[in-house]
């Protein structure tokens, strides 16, 4: 019998190896993403939310202005209140997100909820509404 013991011990000792790595991957693969979906504005990246507006100043504001009157108003209304399924712009989450947030949902949309992709606005006037729509509405004080 001595033999039999043998063969046995070891595969008892892998099972619980694998097992132990099985659970290691498992903690580790769940914590982050259950972290990152409640983290930033619309499940944005960490990423999205570190970017710098490089266009802050008033100009920047009147231009984004205009390109929010050509492109978004008619959906998100003229005075950012929101149209049907177009969200308000000038109060909270809005509000609340960061400009890189912003400029990052802007960029991708969401097709299948009816807000268009602006990729193909030039990054300036991209930047250039999310610093229109930053001068616009509550303050986030007051929206909390
Ligand atoms: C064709 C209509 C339409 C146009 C044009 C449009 N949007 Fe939207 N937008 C929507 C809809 C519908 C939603 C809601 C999508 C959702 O909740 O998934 C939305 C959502 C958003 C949100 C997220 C708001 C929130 O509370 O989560 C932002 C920010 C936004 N739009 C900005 C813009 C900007 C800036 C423009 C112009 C460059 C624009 N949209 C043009 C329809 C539009």
């Amino acid at each position: 019998m001595k033999n039999g013991v043998r063969l046995v011990r070891p595969r008892v000792h892998i099972l619980f190896i694998l097992l132990a790595i099985l659970m290691t991957g498992v903690m580790l693969g769940l914590a982050p993403s259950s972290a990152a979906q409640s983290a930033g504005f619309r499940n944005a990246p960490a990423s999205a939310a570190e970017m710098k507006n490089p266009y802050q100043s008033a100009s920047a504001a009147a231009a984004g202005k205009k390109l929010y009157a050509q492109n978004c108003a008619q959906c998100h209304g003229s005075n950012l209140r929101g149209i049907g399924p177009a969200p308000a712009l000038d109060r909270a989450p809005v509000k609340d997100a960061k400009p890189g947030e912003l400029f990052w949902f802007i960029t991708k949309g969401k097709l299948e909820s009816g807000m268009p992709s602006w990729a193909s606005l030039p990054q300036q006037q991209r930047w250039q509404i999310v610093t229109f729509l930053e001068s616009q509405g509550t303050a986030k004080a007051e929206t909390k």
